[in-house]
């Protein structure tokens, strides 16, 4: 009896398994056909806003917020986003998904991971791609049930095809969770799984919550399929007082110095320092503010980083802050190129693929401006690429003014030798003793406004209301008399 049992089981088996995949791809297609409908059903209301950009990524419609998973694969630059296909609100985490070529023109893929709702999966929060040593292409995110069950994350994976476009979930999933990860009883929060290699090791490390600290524990990878994890301790950790939590942390090695960036619910902050892998721990030696958006409402956010064929670290930002009821809310910052400063702080430059947008050209040097404005004729666009140099000279502050159609300033950009202040936000910055010669690089895409000062050690992401149609611009000084040294302006041609 018992060796027929165990012949019909092994017969059966396999007719489960299968069964099982089959249910599963069933429901998967599903759940995508479903939300694919969501997106396409708000498309229309979503191209007909006139203050959606032209020359960021942004999903079909609806809402995106984390860029996810970003990874250069076979001549592709792929970013996965955090998105709600249903409304352009939070909610409904899935993972949209995109790929480029060149940084600049985006094509729409279909969406990657929905929550698995028939395994208590409510959404699919953020994380990271990579190719495993077997050659499969992987997603690490974390798995967030409904909060009716305790939100207790679970950091689960996804497999996907050689081109990254279908994705299934890991049979072995979660491959971590709170009762066997091997560390701490760390809180509910523990999330944002983010992997990087270091002499011939593959490690992860999340955002978690332990007691009075905000830590950020890494484990080590047991196995070439990365599907078993080692807890190997707290690579940094930080008082709440200090910093609440480390959202999307990104941990990598650039130009021989280790860089930690994390979204602490305030702008991204970055700390540059050094890692020690016989003790698994991080010692920062600089700290600041990767891009300065508005107060705790910063418009930049949950940072993402990529290195390409290239070996330049393309540095990817969720622009947050605008108003629902658009059908659509929420792009990516333009990508920019990632560095290290002399000074052992961040630089910054948008990619230079992005000059193939540039249209229609004003170039304007040695512009006197005496305690006044003096608007730059022949320049109406919805997106402007704006490169300049200020002298100060002996006025009290100089700067530019972005107008509406109709001449009503919708963001001031203005230097006054001890700060710089983008659309109100103010961020601190002296240059050199007696010169006071600041450059200014400045893409003006509709709502979004991104500004790259003293060459890319600062930025400063801001949403801003363009009006109707057209934006133009002026160059101002206040009390004395200041000079544009140099100044070109691009039209911009859509990205679509
Ligand atoms: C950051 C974040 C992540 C989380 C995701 C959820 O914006 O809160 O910590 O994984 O968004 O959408």
């Amino acid at each position: 009896m018992y060796t027929i049992l165990k012949r019909l089981a092994t017969i059966l088996m396999p007719l489960v398994v299968a069964m099982n995949i089959a249910s599963d791809e069933a429901s998967a297609n599903s759940s995508i056909d479903k939300a694919m409908q969501g997106v396409r059903s708000a498309v229309r209301k979503a191209e007909a806003d006139p203050t959606r950009p032209i020359c960021h990524f942004h999903p079909p419609s609806q809402w995106m917020n984390d860029p996810n998973g970003t990874i250069y694969h076979k001549g592709f630059y792929h970013v996965f986003y955090q998105h709600n296909p249903y409304d352009d609100e939070w909610g409904h985490m899935h993972w949209g998904h995109t790929r480029s070529k060149d940084l600049v023109h985006w094509e729409y893929l279909p969406i990657a991971l929905w929550p698995s709702e028939e395994k208590g999966e409510e959404h699919c929060f953020s994380g990271c791609a990579r190719i495993n040593g077997s050659g499969e292409p992987m997603i690490f995110y974390t798995m967030v049930p409904p909060r009716s069950d305790k939100c207790v994350h679970q950091q689960w994976a996804a497999l996907g095809d050689d081109d990254l476009v279908f994705w299934k979930k890991h049979p072995a999933n979660p491959i971590l969770d709170l009762d066997t990860q091997g560390g701490p009883r760390f809180g509910d929060s523990w999330r944002d799984p983010f992997i990087f290699e270091e002499a011939g090791h593959t490690f992860m490390v999340l955002g978690a919550d332990l007691g009075e600290e905000a830590v950020i524990p890494i484990y080590e990878s047991e196995d070439p399929d990365l599907s078993r994890w080692q807890y190997r301790g707290i690579l940094f950790r930080l008082p709440k007082e200090d910093l609440k939590f480390f959202e999307c942390p990104n941990f990598f090695k650039l130009d021989g110095k280790w860089i930690l960036f994390c979204s602490p619910y305030r702008p991204v902050e970055y700390f540059i320092g050094s890692f020690d892998l016989g003790t698994y721990t991080f010692s920062p030696e600089t700290r600041g503010i990767l891009d300065h958006g508005r107060g705790r409402s910063a418009n930049f956010y949950a940072s993402n980083i990529l290195f390409d064929n290239r070996d330049r670290c393309v540095l990817f930002g969720w622009v947050r802050g605008f108003e629902k009821g658009r059908g659509w809310n929420g792009c990516l910052a333009l990508p920019r190129i990632l560095s290290i400063g002399p000074d052992g702080h961040p630089r910054q430059t948008p990619v230079p693929e992005l000059e193939s947008l540039r249209g229609k050209h004003v170039q304007v040097s040695d512009l006197e401006l005496k305690d006044g404005e003096r608007a730059l004729d022949h320049v109406k666009s919805d997106a402007l690429e704006i490169t300049a140099t200020f002298d100060l000279g002996n006025a009290k502050a100089c700067g530019m003014k972005v107008l509406r159609a109709g001449n009503e300033c919708a963001a001031e950009i203005r230097y006054d030798s001890r700060s710089l202040v983008v659309a109100e936000t103010e961020v601190p910055l002296e240059l050199k003793e007696g010169e006071n010669i600041l450059d200014l690089h400045i893409f003006i895409d509709r709502s979004v406004m991104e500004v790259f000062a003293d060459k890319g050690r600062i930025s400063v992401t801001r949403i801003i209301d363009p009006g109707q149609r057209g934006m133009s611009i002026e160059c101002f000084a206040e009390s004395g008399e200041a000079r544009v040294k140099s100044l070109e302006v691009w039209e911009l041609a859509s990205i679509w």
